[in-house]
């Protein structure tokens, strides 16, 4: 099960002029792949560094360069080109052309197209390290966030010119991810979300502790997709080595004390709880300050209390947000999982196996509410993620 959320979206990506102007024509493909439409208008340094006809050759379609192209019929390329665009995509943009952009400057087609657009525009920038910090590209970066300009990348990492840092193109693939982000219905306008993700950890002594085996990589997915329908999410999270999704505000926790605490702060303002943290059932009653020793051969012992259940709880709250639970069974999937939804109270649960999501890229879940099981089948975790979000937005409106 793969849905392609670009598929015949009107796209016209602009390319300037910068080494990174070769990973344009990957791009293209990707683009190419996932079915859109993609017109490309490439600035006269573009073209230095990769030609109109490679272009050409993997859009499908003629690729513009001059403002004074007579092949638009009216001679209006500077406005024709973009209006039945959906979006203005310029990747690589370079430092010069986020400049002429955060000013207004129009001296040739593609900064003609951005100005005279009536579609949203997103940059993905490329330049050097020390272009990228300087104050001058900073402030035109603010300039442009205040028009509502939309960024992907820059990433850092190793440069063309040998330097390292920030500035890199963000990589064809992510840069595809953003868009398919842009396209997503935003359902959830206007609510505010708050996810779980990640496993707790509960100290023995300073160097060890018991855990749940848990990438995050679920709720990472849950908090992206939310945030992308629109959504003002806040992200409590567990120890976990993953990005933070583009636009999402993030709070670190170790323990689920911890999480409680964190959860107990936000939860109770918001619209909707998603918890898919892989929280510990118990912690530790009295973890050593110091690091325990082996006692030879003797059997070691540690108490555990229970923890608290933290959707239990914010279930249960006098203004109760609409409330997700996550239930991850290694058996009878349906029967633990419907007995869950019951004694947890919550509307909608997400079931899957353990042996299916575990660390990996791709899961399979039904989610059960008060109308039954629905099969959202196989498939990535961000894909899976944005159906719980639309079954999410379709219980709320009714
Ligand atoms: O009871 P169980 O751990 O299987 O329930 C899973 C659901 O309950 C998940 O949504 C999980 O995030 C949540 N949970 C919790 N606090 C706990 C234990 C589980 O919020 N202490």
């Amino acid at each position: 099960m793969t849905t392609t959320p670009l598929k015949g979206r009107k796209i016209l990506l602009g390319i300037t002029g910068g080494i990174a102007a070769y990973k344009a024509a990957e791009l293209v493909r990707l683009l190419k792949k996932e079915g859109a439409d993609v017109r490309v208008a490439m600035t006269e340094a573009a073209a230095h560094f990769v030609t109109p006809v490679t272009l050409q050759a993997l859009s499908g379609a003629a690729v513009w360069t001059d403002l004074w192209d007579s092949r638009v019929a009216d001679g209006m390329g500077h406005i024709e080109l973009s209006r039945d665009r959906e979006i203005i995509l310029v990747a690589p943009a370079s430092a010069d052309f986020m400049a002429k952009l955060a000013h207004g400057l129009a001296d040739d087609l593609l900064s003609t197209l951005c100005l005279a657009r009536r579609c949203p525009l997103m940059l993905a920038p490329a330049m050097n390290v020390e272009m990228w910090q300087n104050p001058a590209t900073q402030r035109n970066v603010a300039a442009l966030y205040e028009d509502d300009v939309l960024f992907a990348g820059p990433a850092a990492g190793d440069q063309a010119c040998g330097e390292t840092g920030l500035g890199r193109m963000e990589d064809p693939a992510d840069i595809l991810e953003e868009l398919e982000a842009f396209f997503q219905p935003k359902r959830l306008a206007g609510k505010r979300i708050v996810v779980t993700a990640g496993p707790t950890e509960e100290p023995v002594d300073p160097v060890r502790m018991l855990t749940n085996a848990s990438s995050g990589k679920m709720g990472y997915a849950v908090a992206r997709a939310a945030r992308e329908a629109g959504a003002e999410v806040t992200l409590v999270s567990g120890p976990v080595a993953l990005p933070t999704p583009p636009g999402v505000s993030r709070v670190n926790v170790r323990t689920a004390a911890e999480m409680f605490e964190a959860v107990k702060k936000s939860a109770k303002s918001c619209d909707v709880f998603i918890s898919v943290a892989a929280v510990a059932d118990y912690r530790v009653k009295n973890p050593s300050g110091q690091k325990l020793k082996k006692a030879n051969g003797k059997d070691l012992s540690l108490q555990l209390e229970e923890n608290p259940d933290i959707l239990a709880w914010v279930a249960s709250l006098p203004k109760a947000p609409f409330c997700v639970g996550f239930a991850a069974e290694s058996e009878k999937l349906l029967q633990n999982a419907k007995e869950k939804r019951a004694r947890k109270k919550v509307p909608l649960l997400a079931a899957n196996l353990a042996q299916d999501g575990l660390g990996g890229e791709d899961n399979a879940i039904v989610l059960l509410d008060e109308r039954g099981e629905h099969d959202l089948g196989r498939g990535p975790k961000i894909e899976l993620a944005r159906k719980l979000l639309e079954h999410v937005a379709g219980m709320l409106k009714g």
